[in-house]
């Protein structure tokens, strides 16, 4: 592990626990994880979907080492309920433009930690009628109960911590670290 960088002004101040990881291991992954899905979707169309606003860095890192044809688009989700507890409640509020139906869609997310986001996006996306559907996250918690889409690429096993960085927030800040810390 790396020494927390205590004087990294993007951190507004705020202590960082550790740094869970850093930007070469991040990239090194990345690199891994690109290789992976190459080798897993040999032939025909792949539509690689962001769910914003988390993913956008991963996204935009992944998708420069899938060494074949590919589209992207994004989803945008929201839950809905009270704003401290999460209903469970997932709903699109941007849908994707591109047609889904025969598509094969590799859905990409920062993190799965509850797992509801993915789960009712799985679900929504597969009523849609897609070739396939996989899932791939940066980070997993791996505490997430009934998921029906297992997660077929994941970057890191993600410690039970509050991790930022690398497209991760809290209260919208942080997102543009390029390594994930988790804070104090
Ligand atoms: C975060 C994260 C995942 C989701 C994971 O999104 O980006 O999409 O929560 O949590 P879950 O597994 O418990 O559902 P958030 O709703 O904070 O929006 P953001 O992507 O805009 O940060």
């Amino acid at each position: 592990m790396s020494a927390p960088p205590v004087s990294d002004p993007r951190l507004l101040g705020r202590e960082v626990l550790r740094i869970a990881f850093d930007e070469a291991t991040i990239r090194q992954r990345v690199v891994e994880m690109g290789a992976e899905i190459t080798a897993a979707y040999p032939e025909g169309d792949l539509l690689v979907l962001g769910l914003l606003k988390g993913s956008f860095v991963f996204l935009a890192d992944l998708v420069r080492q899938i060494h074949r044809p590919l589209h992207v688009d994004f989803l945008v989700a929201s839950s809905y309920g009270t704003d401290t507890v999460s209903s469970g409640n997932v709903r699109l509020v941007y849908d994707p433009e591109t047609e889904l139906a025969g598509q094969h869609i590799l859905l990409v997310e920062d993190i799965v930690d509850s797992g509801r986001t993915l789960q009712k996006l799985a679900d929504t996306l597969r009523v849609r009628n897609p070739a396939s559907i996989g899932i791939c996250a940066l980070l997993h918690k791996h505490i997430a109960e009934h998921l029906s889409h297992p997660v077929r690429f994941v970057g890191f096993d993600a410690p039970h911590e509050f991790l930022v960085g690398y497209g991760l927030d809290h209260a919208e800040n942080f997102r543009h670290l390029p390594y994930v810390a988790s804070l104090k």
